[in-house]
């Protein structure tokens, strides 16, 4: 039965996140009460089987596999969606937001893709779309966008923002592990999904950098424009050199404003030492915004799990039940210019990192440096390492000074392509 001072919520999914949004809300009931003034009532819980054995016990009276039984029930009055997946989550979404209910969801895929269309379709119905769950797990990002840095021009946002990827390059760093190794470390202590490709490739950070970056800088940008590059092409053998030259190596999601354009790019990099994010371990998440009043602000936290995430999730639903309350629309509605490009990575201005495993014979570093200098890349620093007896090979290590990323990639092509040179074993970026 709903009474005037109570909040009736439609949870669509019971899994790792949903079980403890569903605890929180049926066993935190008065505290909630207080927080916001209203009883936050759980009203129905939508699942794909009533049979699946759960973390956590629903009340059976309130399980349903019968979407109609959220979306065409006009007495709920806030949608909690987490389901994850892109369909039928998104239609779901947009379902509820015409049907003039509210929505808090967790789901970055629907968010990075559709984020703007159904934020402006909530605006239209004159109704709220949460989302702090959808990047960075407990940490709060969406809210201090929103809120606390909307005074700002956003400059510049960089972020260890996937977990797993956190754990597994700190493995290989710490133990030498190789890529493989060090996943199925992560996979074994619940840090990976059995299939790792979002993650390892860089996708899920793709998806969280296509939401900052749309917030943050007002834009729209779909996942498909942020140049993505997973870690699949590091090895244990850089993190030697990378510390010999004063770096850690970390998955940078990195967004900045660049003229009238702005830059949105995921990859591996080279982080200095005693930069804030080259200090990020395990599988925490860190997130360095650069704002033009604030300065240089970085949070830190729980990117995942399902009680840090219940955190986001139910934080917004105690947000949403006081603005309801106090019949205030306290929301902020964010726009987005449909005419901000994303420069192509060729155009982008960056540092590299190159290893070699080169011939050891007269001549070969003289070729490799015609190579940068005919490419218009001038060298930071180089090291040699002494020759493998096997092969006679050796490998040569170089970090460049900032140079297009275009002539970096024509440099690399070509180094790859001289006869004394065996192969291009790493490339990376350095921040
Ligand atoms: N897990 C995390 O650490 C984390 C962190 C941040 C954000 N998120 C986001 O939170 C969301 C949920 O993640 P999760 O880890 O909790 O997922 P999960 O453990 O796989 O749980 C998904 C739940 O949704 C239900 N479900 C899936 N498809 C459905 C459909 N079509 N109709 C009805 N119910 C459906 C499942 O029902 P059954 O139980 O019947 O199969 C299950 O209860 C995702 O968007 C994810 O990206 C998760």
């Amino acid at each position: 039965m709903q009474s005037p001072g109570s909040l009736q919520i439609g949870l669509i999914g019971l899994g790792t996140v949903g079980s403890q949004v569903a605890d929180r809300l049926l066993n935190h009931r008065d505290s909630l009460r207080r927080r916001s003034g209203m009883d936050l009532q759980l009203a129905r819980v939508l699942v794909r089987s009533r049979y699946t054995s759960r973390a956590f016990a629903v009340p059976p009276d309130l399980m349903t596999t019968d979407p109609e039984a959220i979306l065409g029930d006009p007495s709920i009055q806030v949608v909690v969606e987490l389901a994850g997946g892109e369909e039928p989550a998104r239609s779901y979404l947009e379902k509820a937001l015409r049907a003039h209910k509210h929505v808090v969801t967790a789901n970055k895929l629907v968010m990075a893709k559709h984020g703007p269309a159904l934020l402006e379709l909530a605006g239209e119905m004159n109704v709220d779309l949460y989302f702090e769950a959808a990047v960075g797990g407990g940490i709060p990002l969406i809210s201090t966008f929103k809120v606390d840095l909307l005074a700002n021009e956003i400059e510049r946002i960089a972020a260890v923002i996937n977990g797993t990827t956190n754990f597994v390059l700190g493995r290989m760093a710490a133990e030498g592990l190789d890529l493989a190794a060090a996943v199925a470390e992560a996979q074994a202590l619940g840090y990976a999904e059995a299939d790792p490709s979002d993650d390892i490739g860089g996708f899920d950070a793709a998806y969280k950098l296509a939401i900052m970056a749309s917030i943050g800088f007002g834009a729209r940008v779909h996942p498909d424009s942020v140049y993505t590059e997973g870690i699949g092409g590091v090895e244990a053998v850089d993190f030697r050199y990378a510390r010999e030259l004063g770096y850690e190596i970390k998955l940078l999601a990195y967004a900045a404003r660049a003229g009238s354009r702005i830059e949105a790019r995921v990859h591996p990099v080279l982080v200095p030492h005693g930069h804030p994010l080259a200090a990020v371990e395990g599988n925490h998440n860190a997130v360095y915004i650069e704002g033009d009043l604030v300065g240089q602000v970085l949070l830190q936290g729980q990117g995942a799990g399902g009680r840090p995430t219940a955190s986001s999730v139910v934080g917004d639903l105690l947000d949403l039940a006081s603005s309801i309350r106090r019949q205030v629309q306290t929301r902020v509605a964010f726009t987005f210019d449909p005419d901000i490009e994303v420069v192509p990575m060729s155009e982008v201005i960056a540092r590299a990192y190159f290893r070699s495993t080169v011939a050891d014979r007269p001549g070969v570093l003289a070729a490799i440096f015609q190579v940068f200098g005919e490419e218009g890349v001038s060298i930071s620093s180089a090291i040699q390492k002494e020759a493998f007896d096997a092969d006679g090979s050796a490998e040569f290590v170089v970090t460049t000074h900032p140079a297009p990323d275009a002539a970096l990639q024509k440099t690399r092509e070509r180094i790859a392509g001289l006869d004394s040179v065996r192969r291009v074993s790493a490339f990376l970026r350095v921040l």
